[in-house]
């Protein structure tokens, strides 16, 4: 018998639900309309069709992103984080991985790049420590 695991799991029993559903962009792109209407932000999928005569910032700009992903103007708005909370009720899914923009790649690839800079500038005293041994060995020599 399956169990759920208890631990971690004590905001309103979140911790048990496992499963996401998976959307292509494809499928997103012909929610398009004010009758069905979804968006992308930040590789999650929102049903956003009931929010859009509620919207502080209006119907339009989210119609002009229907089907599509919103990331970038939603950030550029700078949103609340009120606003970031209620995304979470319109939340259907996430995006297909297959379909996921380097965008969150090359995030990752920032994050990797990060130990070679490091790397790099603990290279950079070696020739310093040449030239103070150079001096060290004249100055005793
Ligand atoms: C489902 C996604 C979205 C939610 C839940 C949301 C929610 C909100 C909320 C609560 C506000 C009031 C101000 C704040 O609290 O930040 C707001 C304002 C606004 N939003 Fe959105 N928004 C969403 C998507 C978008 C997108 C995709 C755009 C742009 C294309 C946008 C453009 C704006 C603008 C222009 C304002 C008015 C800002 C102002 O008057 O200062 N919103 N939104």
């Amino acid at each position: 018998m399956a169990t759920a695991e208890g631990s971690g799991s004590d905001e309103q029993g979140q911790g048990v639900e496992t499963s996401v559903t998976y959307y292509r962009l494809e499928e997103v792109a012909k929610r398009n309309s004010s009758e069905d209407l979804w968006l992308v932000i930040h590789g999650r999928v929102y049903d956003i069709t009931r929010f859009l005569n509620e919207h502080p910032g209006g119907e339009e700009v989210l119609q002009e992103q229907a089907g599509a992903d919103a990331s970038e103007s939603f950030e550029d708005v700078g949103h609340s984080t009120d606003a970031r909370e209620m995304l979470k009720q319109y939340y259907i899914g996430d995006v297909h991985p297959s379909d996921l923009k380097p965008e969150s790649g090359s995030k990752l690839l920032g994050v990797l790049d990060f130990p070679h800079r490091g790397c790099y500038s603990l290279r950079l005293p070696v020739p310093l420590l040449h030239v103070g041994k150079q001096i060290l060995l004249r100055t005793s020599g």
